[in-house]
């Protein structure tokens, strides 16, 4: 009996021991900074290297000792099912205490990233030197990524707490730093200066650049998609003082509480809020995402939750909402032609959102033979300000569509209820065909924003008639006018 107890607790010590030596990790969780020269190879022999509860590895190789909470960390990261990694910053959650085996291992929050579109595989090296600062090689030795450091000799990096990446010299000045380079984040901190653009992954789990980019320009914050054109579906104009002068060396910083804009011109108008939001429960990022919105993000103690969706626009004003070719209306996506039309169809028909796809294709052996199908009342996601148009009659607007088999759709708007006096716009590509709005009547946009004094600009809505250019086989629909049926 006594034997027994003797034995079991025995075993209780050494199951004790086991389990302290298992989560006790001697590597502190205090290394926000390196000296030139060091190295890292990406493998799981790393000091630290977790997985997340969702799967992601996490192999941070420049943290911030926090005891609770959240803090930044700098290093590799990728998705499960992990064969490719980024070199990352991120906001990790650390419990406490601060040993690995107790760490929470919520799905890390990715605000920035070196190599979006070139992920690097096992065994890939990272170096540190005073020449070059940091170098990122893939494991056959091929150079990824570089920070260009010209006549400057690099003493160490540093992850901040703010979430910047810091390559610093031997009198700590900065040489080269991650806020400079902006991805698809924002961070409490954070500055974003005029020409500087934030671009969105493509996916929430393809890093590699979309087309929708946010910038901050000369008359205010704008978000573009970019196509063949570079067509603008969001801005907030802060461009003027209050007695009209044109601000200078605009930035914007994400502050708690909000995103304002500074100018070195004015006192007065020196801080134009752009977005207010409620203030930070622990660390706030914002993301321009793959569908064009820019969400505010936060841990609420629990997990990640969206806190705000920053431009406030009507969701059909998303230039993507509704796929290739579909045509939103209150929110709902149909294909151009409804049921009756055998031109479009639903790439998936429960999910119309994805968008429709044209059933034959226009050939260029043979522009006699297309024809159009007509669509009233649309309007289109961009301003009249930023799209190539040309000035011209609604028959010359057709015809110059009909003859070209790379014009996907012509959108013709009557400048004075006059079929010939208007703007016509060609449209090249199925990506600028994407959430056309139709409206019975022309619903005006959402009104965007303005900040400030912005009087001389005004919003002119692209709304009129869209002409997609289509084969003339299958049935010729009452709608559709052939080359022939002009003149
Ligand atoms: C983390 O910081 C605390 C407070 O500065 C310090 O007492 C502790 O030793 C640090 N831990 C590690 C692992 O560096
Ligand atoms: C590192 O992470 C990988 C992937 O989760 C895992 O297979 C491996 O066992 C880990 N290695 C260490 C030393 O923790
Ligand atoms: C990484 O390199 C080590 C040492 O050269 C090698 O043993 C290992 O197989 C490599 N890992 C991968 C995934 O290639
Ligand atoms: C770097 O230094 C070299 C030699 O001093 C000089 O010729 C060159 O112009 C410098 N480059 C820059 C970008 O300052
Ligand atoms: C590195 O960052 C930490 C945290 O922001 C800061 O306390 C420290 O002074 C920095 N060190 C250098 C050399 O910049
Ligand atoms: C640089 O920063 C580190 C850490 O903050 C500090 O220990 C060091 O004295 C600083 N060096 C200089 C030259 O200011
Ligand atoms: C921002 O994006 C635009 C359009 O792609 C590009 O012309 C410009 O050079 C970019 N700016 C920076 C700083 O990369
Ligand atoms: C923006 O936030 C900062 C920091 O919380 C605050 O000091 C400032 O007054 C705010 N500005 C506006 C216009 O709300
Ligand atoms: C307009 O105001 C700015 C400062 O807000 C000042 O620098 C500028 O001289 C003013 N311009 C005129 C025409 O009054
Ligand atoms: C039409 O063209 C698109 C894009 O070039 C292509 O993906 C699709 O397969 C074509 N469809 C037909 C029916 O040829
Ligand atoms: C405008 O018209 C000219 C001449 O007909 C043509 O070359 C150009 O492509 C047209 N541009 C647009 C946007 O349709
Ligand atoms: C962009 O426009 C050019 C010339 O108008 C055309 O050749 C090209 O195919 C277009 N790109 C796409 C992806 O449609």
């Amino acid at each position: 009996m006594l034997s027994l107890m003797a034995l079991t607790s025995c075993l209780a010590f050494v199951a004790l021991l086991l389990c302290f030596s298992f989560s006790v990790n001697p590597q502190p969780n205090h290394y926000p900074t390196a000296s030139a020269p060091t190295s890292w190879t990406n493998s799981p022999s790393l000091p630290q290297n977790f997985t997340s509860s969702s799967g992601e590895i996490v192999r941070p190789l420049l943290r911030l000792n926090t005891t609770r909470g959240m803090s930044f960390a700098t290093g590799f990261y990728c998705f499960p099912p992990c064969k490719s990694f980024f070199l990352s910053i991120y906001i990790l959650y650390i419990d406490y205490p601060v040993y690995e085996g107790n760490v929470k291992y919520i799905p890390p929050q990715v605000i920035w990233s070196a190599n979006r579109a070139r992920p690097v595989s096992e065994n890939a090296t990272l170096q540190l030197t005073s020449q070059h600062g940091l170098t990122l090689r893939d494991s056959d030795g091929s150079l990824v990524w570089s920070t260009s450091v010209v006549n400057r000799s690099v003493a160490g990096i540093n992850v901040t707490e703010a979430g910047n990446l810091v390559l610093f010299d031997i009198n700590n000045s900065t040489i080269w730093q991650s806020f400079d380079h902006p991805t698809d984040c924002l961070v409490m901190g954070q500055t974003l200066a005029e020409g500087m653009n934030i671009t969105a992954n493509s996916s929430s789990i393809d890093l590699v650049e979309s087309q929708f980019y946010l910038t901050l320009r000369a008359y205010g914050l704008y978000g573009y998609f970019k196509s063949n054109h570079t067509l603008e579906y969001y801005y907030n104009i802060v461009y003027t003082t209050s007695n009209g002068t044109i601000l200078v060396d605009k930035s914007i910083k994400f502050m708690n509480g909000n995103l304002t804009m500074f100018s070195t011109l004015s006192d007065t108008d020196n801080a134009l809020p752009i977005f207010t939001f409620p203030p930070a429960k622990s660390i706030q990022y914002m993301r321009l995402e793959s569908d064009g919105h820019l969400r505010l993000y936060d841990y609420d103690g629990f997990q990640w939750e969206m806190v705000s969706d920053l431009f406030n626009m009507d969701n059909c004003d998303y230039p993507t909402v509704c796929g290739h070719y579909g045509i939103c209306n209150n929110g709902q996506c149909t294909c151009p032609a409804g049921t009756s039309g055998n031109y479009f169809k639903p790439v998936d028909n429960r999910r119309a959102e994805l968008g429709c796809y044209a059933i034959t294709n226009i050939t260029c052996q043979d522009v006699n033979s297309h024809l159009l199908l007509e669509l009233n009342n649309v309007s289109y996601f961009s301003d009249v300000d930023n799209v190539a148009f040309n000035t011209t009659d609604e028959e010359s607007c057709k015809r110059a569509c009909l003859g070209d088999c790379n014009c996907k759709a012509a959108l013709f708007q009557t400048l004075n209820g006059n079929l010939s006096d208007g703007n016509c716009l060609t449209l090249s590509e199925q990506l600028e065909l994407v959430s056309v709005l139709s409206t019975v009547p022309v619903k005006p946009k959402q009104s965007r924003f303005r900040t400030g004094h912005a009087t001389q600009m005004e919003e002119r809505e692209i709304c009129g008639t869209l002409y997609y250019n289509l084969p003339v086989d299958g049935n010729v629909s009452v709608l559709a006018t052939g080359l022939e049926g002009l003149n």
